[in-house]
């Protein structure tokens, strides 16, 4: 059985495939696999590669998310407030960089990711409700925000699926950081709007550049690939 991965829409496809398969609770037991590059994927090992490869993407996505508005706005006065630069995920205990990755267990690793997706869930609501409101906003910023927070929900689609079939407990911890910005995503201010947005966006670049570690170093632990 082979799939076409390049649309999101068979992303999708593969995730419920997954998803149901785990029912079955025996995933070695599974005959089928998806062909890719003359090897046969399991659909286990297929999503740790799909999270992976859309993890990296998503985080140069945003990377060029924060690139754009920067440039964009770049004549707001204090742009690069730093106090508004704390982001609301700050407190979470995570591995800061792949060599701490890599020293970390796989569990907890998979863990951190969840906790960053469920964690911008409903940041990224707001986000892209209120960057459509804004005054001479681009469209290619718009559009591209839209963008992120799809390939986010598929991604947390996937997550979702290997943290309840690998984990005992996968839903003992529901601590996700608050979110208590959309006022200052709102403010009368333009400028302060502006101020706000950007922060947040870079707080988003960092975080998914950590979960784009994180799922590449599990990808390449499961998939048992040598020097990733
Ligand atoms: C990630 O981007 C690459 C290059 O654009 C593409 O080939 C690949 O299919 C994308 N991966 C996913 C899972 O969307």
């Amino acid at each position: 059985m082979q799939l076409s991965l390049t649309q999101p829409s068979s992303w999708i496809m593969l995730l419920l495939l997954v998803t149901n398969m785990f029912l079955w609770k025996n995933v070695a037991s599974v005959p089928m696999c998806a062909m890719r590059n003359a090897r046969c994927f399991t659909f286990f090992e297929d999503t740790f590669e799909l999270a992976g490869s859309l993890s990296h993407n998503i985080s140069m996505e945003v990377s060029e998310l924060f690139t754009q508005f920067e440039n964009h706005y770049a004549d707001v006065p204090g742009l690069k407030d730093k106090s508004l630069m704390r982001c609301h995920t700050s407190s979470l205990p995570n591995p800061e960089n792949k060599e701490q990755a890599k020293h970390t267990h796989y569990e907890a690793l998979l863990k951190s990711g969840h906790m960053f997706l469920e964690a911008w869930e409903s940041p990224l609501d707001d986000l892209v409700n209120e960057i459509s409101t804004m005054k001479n906003v681009p469209n290619t910023i718009i559009s591209k925000a839209k963008d992120i927070k799809l390939r986010i929900q598929a991604l947390q689609k996937g997550i979702n699926s290997l943290i309840s079939s690998m984990l005992q407990n996968g839903d003992e911890e529901k601590n996700y950081p608050a979110w208590s910005r959309l006022p200052l995503l709102q403010s009368d201010n333009e400028d302060a709007r502006i101020r706000s947005f950007y922060g947040m966006i870079s707080c988003l670049d960092n975080d998914f550049k950590k979960v784009d570690i994180y799922l590449n170093v599990l990808k390449c632990y499961m998939l048992k690939i040598e020097n990733c």
